[in-house]
Formats: structure tokens, C-alpha cells, sequence
């Protein structure tokens, strides 16, 4: 049903009216039957009066009072640019508020649907996508590749850090197997992974782990070890490998090691721009020392944390 708007800075808006009530049971009840719902921007209100609605505002009201995991706006434009005219694949409800506070010079359509998009998410819908409506295949390209094709707007930042878990196994072992197999880091097997699972940090994307990292404490030397640091090539450079250390360097510090350690044979460059100094596998905590790799050769690099 509807309401109308009345009267706004003394513009009598007639029969432009906005969202009261909608039948959330009917639709979820279609929806259980498998049945698409189409609604429509025409609402009554409890007098029998027919109030013309804005499309925008009907979607966003049935995504957010059905709890929608996506609520999709298919637009003119390819979604939102920033200043330098480059598309945000992906955005915070943080991030699309200032974006709205700073450009008065955002095309019409994401004018009219990005703060749509922001009330959405800011009331319990998961994401929000922006996509063009001129593109073939747009809504597939934005739903089942990573990068999609338009603008998703989301309410909890989509990378974070957190500790592994059993679960996580899988995902890590993608990540760092094929850098095994490189030879970029030691191999460690499926077994060993669980057993020490509780020592790695995962980086997640949007659901998927995109990147790992392992604190190997040594505290009778007050000493640890950074190891099995990756992210997955697709989301390099992009800060992730850098919370990672972070987020290492904080566990650590907090197990009062003093310092910390890497061995890496072809990161260094990485490392000693992060503080790292290059150090001696003779300055490794005895228990690591007795298993150092000669033939591996790779270089001990520490850092100081306190
Ligand atoms: C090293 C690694 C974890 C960095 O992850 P990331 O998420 O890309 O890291 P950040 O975004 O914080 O930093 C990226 C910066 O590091 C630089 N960088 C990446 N690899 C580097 C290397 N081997 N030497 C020097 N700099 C490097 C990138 O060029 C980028 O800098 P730029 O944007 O100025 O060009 C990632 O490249 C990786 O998984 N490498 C393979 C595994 C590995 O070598 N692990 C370390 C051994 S324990």
C-alpha cells in the first residue's frame, strides 16, 4: 500500500506517493512456490486512492523488508566512477556515503540509485549491485565472476582478518600449494596444516580466504616466525599481504616475542621494506636452527618488535 508524499518546500505532489506497507507474507509466500513476483510502482492506499510510486523506492523497501541477500539496479551507466573516472567494482556503505557527500557531479542514475543502494544495505540487505542495463549478459558477468561489471555496495567491509579455522584448510591449501610448487614456500602437507591450523590467519574476500599467514612462536627465546605469507595472485597489491604481517606482528608482540623472523628465497626485496633487516640462520631459536633447510638456502630475515 501507499501513502502520499504531500506536500514538499510547497510542491503539492498530487498522486506521487511512497511505500507504506507491502505484503512481505504474499511475496515470500509466491516465492516458496516457486514463482517469480513482479511488483508493481502502482500503490492504494486504505481509501482506495492509486498513488504512482518510484520504481527505486519499491525495490529497495521489498529488498529490505524481505531481508534480501542482493538487491540489483540495472542502470544507463556502467556503475560508479570515481574522480579519476574509474569503476569501483566494489564499495563500502561508508565509502558510498562520502562519495555522495563529495561529487554533486555523479551521472543522474547513480544520483538516483546509489543512496537507494546505501539504505538498503544500511538496513539488513547484503549487497547491492549497480550494474548496466546496456551490457548482454551483465547480470551473469556481475553474479558469478569475482570482479563482476558493475559497483557492489556493501554494508561490512568485504576483506577482514581473522584466525583459522579447521574449515579454513581448503582454502589455504589453495593459496600456498601452487606457490609450493614454485618452490616460493616450503611444502607443508594437508595433515600438517590441520595439526597447526590454529597458528594462521586468513584474509577474507567477500566469503572466499584470499591470502594466509602463520605465527610460529618460539617464547623460551622470545622469538617467532612469519611463515606461509601469501595472497592469491589475483588480489596482490592490494594491502592485503601487508594486514597480514600486521595482524602477525600484533600476535606476536602480544606473546611478548621481542622479535620476529622470515625466511624467504625470493622476497626479500618485500621484507626489508618492511623493516625487516637481513639476519643469519645462526640467530634462528635453537629449535628451528636444527631444522634449517642448508640446501634450500633460503635468507633469514628479522625484525624487531620490541
Ligand atoms: C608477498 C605477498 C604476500 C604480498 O602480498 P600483497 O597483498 O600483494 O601485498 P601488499 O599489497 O601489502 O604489497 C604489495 C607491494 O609489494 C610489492 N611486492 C610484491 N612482491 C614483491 C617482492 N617479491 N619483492 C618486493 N616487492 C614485492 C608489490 O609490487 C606491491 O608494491 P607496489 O604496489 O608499490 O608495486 C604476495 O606477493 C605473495 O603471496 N607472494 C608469494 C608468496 C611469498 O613470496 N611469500 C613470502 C614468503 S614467506
Amino acid at each position: 500500500t501507499a501513502k502520499p508524499i504531500g506536500i514538499v518546500d510547497g510542491i503539492d505532489m498530487g498522486l506521487t506517493g511512497e511505500v507504506r506497507r507491502v505484503d512481505i507474507e504474499g511475496v515470500r509466500l509466491r516465492l516458496d512456490d516457486g514463482d517469480l513476483v513482479l511488483v508493481s510502482p502502482l500503490g492504494y492506499s486504505p481509501t482506495g486512492e492509486i498513488f504512482n510510486l518510484t520504481l527505486e523506492e519499491v525495490a529497495t523497501q521489498v529488498a529490505v523488508r524481505l531481508s534480501a541477500h542482493k538487491l540489483i539496479f540495472l542502470m544507463e551507466t556502467e556503475g560508479v566512477r570515481n574522480g579519476r573516472r574509474q569503476l569501483l567494482t566494489e564499495l563500502s556503505t561508508r565509502e558510498a556515503e562520502a562519495l555522495l557527500a563529495r561529487h554533486a557531479k555523479l551521472p543522474p542514475d547513480v544520483l538516483l540509485y546509489l543512496p537507494c543502494a546505501l539504505r538498503a544495505c544500511d538496513n539488513g540487505v547484503k549487497r547491492a549491485h549497480l550494474i548496466s542495463r546496456h551490457r548482454d549478459g551483465a547480470l551473469l558477468l556481475e553474479l558469478f565472476t569475482r570482479d563482476g561489471v558493475g559497483t557492489m555496495v556493501a554494508a561490512a567491509p568485504l576483506a577482514h582478518l581473522r584466525s583459522a579455522t579447521i574449515d579454513d584448510v581448503g582454502g589455504i591449501l589453495s593459496i600456498i600449494e601452487p606457490l609450493e610448487a614454485e618452490g616460493v614456500l616450503v611444502r607443508r602437507s594437508r595433515e600438517r596444516l590441520e595439526m597447526e591450523i590454529e597458528r594462521f590467519v586468513v584474509a577474507e574476500h567477500d566469503g572466499a580466504i584470499v591470502g594466509c599467514a602463520a605465527l610460529y612462536a618460539f617464547p623460551e627465546e622470545r622469538a617467532g616466525e612469519l611463515a606461509a605469507l601469501a595472497v592469491t595472485p589475483d588480489f596482490r597489491r592490494g594491502g592485503h599481504g601487508e594486514a597480514l604481517l600486521h595482524e602477525i606482528e600484533q600476535r606476536a608482540k602480544k606473546l611478548k616475542l621481542a622479535r620476529l623472523f622470515v625466511l624467504t628465497t625470493r622476497t626479500s626485496g618485500w621484507f626489508l621494506e618492511r623493516g625487516f633487516v637481513e639476519s643469519d640462520p645462526s640467530r634462528l631459536p635453537a629449535q628451528k636452527r636444527d631444522l634449517y633447510n642448508w640446501q634450500r638456502r633460503s635468507l633469514v630475515y628479522e625484525k624487531k618488535l620490541i
